[in-house]
């Protein structure tokens, strides 16, 4: 019994010592989102620092993190629970969205495909989250920020 609180003790000293010897702030966010459609893949990579520090090659890389960061679910918790906000053409044209990495602190990988580009962007604006996927104001990607 003694042992082990003992070594457990040692080992959480271990961690404490460990991060705290180590000055560099890990980013809290650092994904991969991806929307493939009509055999075209659009990228980008958004990190999350502290203090709304935004980095990658996200266009709106500063709006989409302050959004992350006041959700109060999971990121595919919000987005598979989310409505569009609004009305979208019916036409099927799948756009599929991958979201890879780590959001605020936590292994996530979400994919999900939608019947067009409009209804993953309403999804997103539902979702409160209508940074995260960048689009210019005629509804196309917004590939604009290249590393
Ligand atoms: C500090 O932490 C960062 C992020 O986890 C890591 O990339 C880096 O290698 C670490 N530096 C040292 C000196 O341990
Ligand atoms: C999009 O996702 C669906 C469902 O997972 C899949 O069947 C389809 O092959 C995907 N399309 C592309 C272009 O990746």
């Amino acid at each position: 019994m003694k042992y082990y609180l003992a070594l457990s003790l040692f080992m959480a000293a271990g961690i404490v010592n460990a991060s705290s010897s180590n000055v560099t702030i890990p980013a809290q966010t650092n994904i991969e989102i991806s929307v493939v459609e009509n055999l075209i893949i659009y990228e980008w990579q958004l990190i999350c620092y502290q203090h709304s520090e935004s980095g990658g090659t996200h266009p709106e890389g500063k709006e989409a993190c302050s959004e992350i960061s006041q959700l109060q679910v999971s990121l595919g918790d919000a987005i598979e629970k989310a409505e569009p906000s609004g009305i979208c053409p019916t036409i099927v044209r799948p756009a599929n969205l991958t979201i890879d990495g780590i959001v605020g602190g936590k292994e996530t990988l979400f994919t999900e495909e939608y019947t067009n580009s409009c209804y993953l962007k309403n999804t997103m604006s539902g979702a409160e989250l209508p940074s995260l996927v960048p689009f210019n104001e005629d509804g196309t990607y917004n590939t604009g920020k290249s590393e």
